[in-house]
């Protein structure tokens, strides 16, 4: 089981909430990051939590939620050491685990069916990493920073 960091801004709240259920319902320790209530934030803010708890090894992984994925993505990979994969599908989520180590989750609840993001997220917690080639790729995305 993992230690998981979940955070959202106000458009990705509900799906945001229902994941750290999943989570916790797998037996994963999840810590909430906020946003705490739907009301109106700044996605950056919560991004750049996830990332830091990822990062400085308070969390294993992290999972974001805004309207699109896109924005909180961008906040958590400005923290370096992350590897946060906006994804919309099954088949995304795995590959950001399989080829690209990714270690931050990014999800559009404004974009995805809430089942589906279920199942992204589950696939790409029980997706492994495959080495190989991607190994030196991963390190490449590492040596640029954050
Ligand atoms: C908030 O309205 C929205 O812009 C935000 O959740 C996200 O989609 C940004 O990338």
């Amino acid at each position: 089981m993992s230690r998981i960091a979940v955070g959202s801004d106000h458009a990705g709240f509900a799906l945001k909430q229902q994941l750290a259920d999943v989570l916790r319902d797998l037996g994963h320790e999840v810590s909430d990051l906020g946003a705490h209530s739907a009301d109106r934030v700044d996605y950056p803010d919560f991004g750049e939590a996830v990332g830091r708890a990822v990062a400085g090894g308070d969390a294993d992984l992290g999972v974001c939620v805004c309207g699109s994925g896109l924005g909180i993505a961008m906040a958590a990979n400005k923290v370096s050491g992350i590897r946060a994969a906006p994804v919309h599908d099954v088949v995304s989520a795995q590959l950001a685990r399989q080829h690209n180590d990714a270690n931050v989750l990014c999800l559009g609840e404004r974009l995805i069916d809430p089942e589906v993001a279920v199942r992204a997220v589950t696939a790409w917690l029980d997706a492994e990493f495959e080495g190989g080639r991607h190994v030196g790729r991963v390190a490449k995305l590492d040596a640029l920073g954050g």
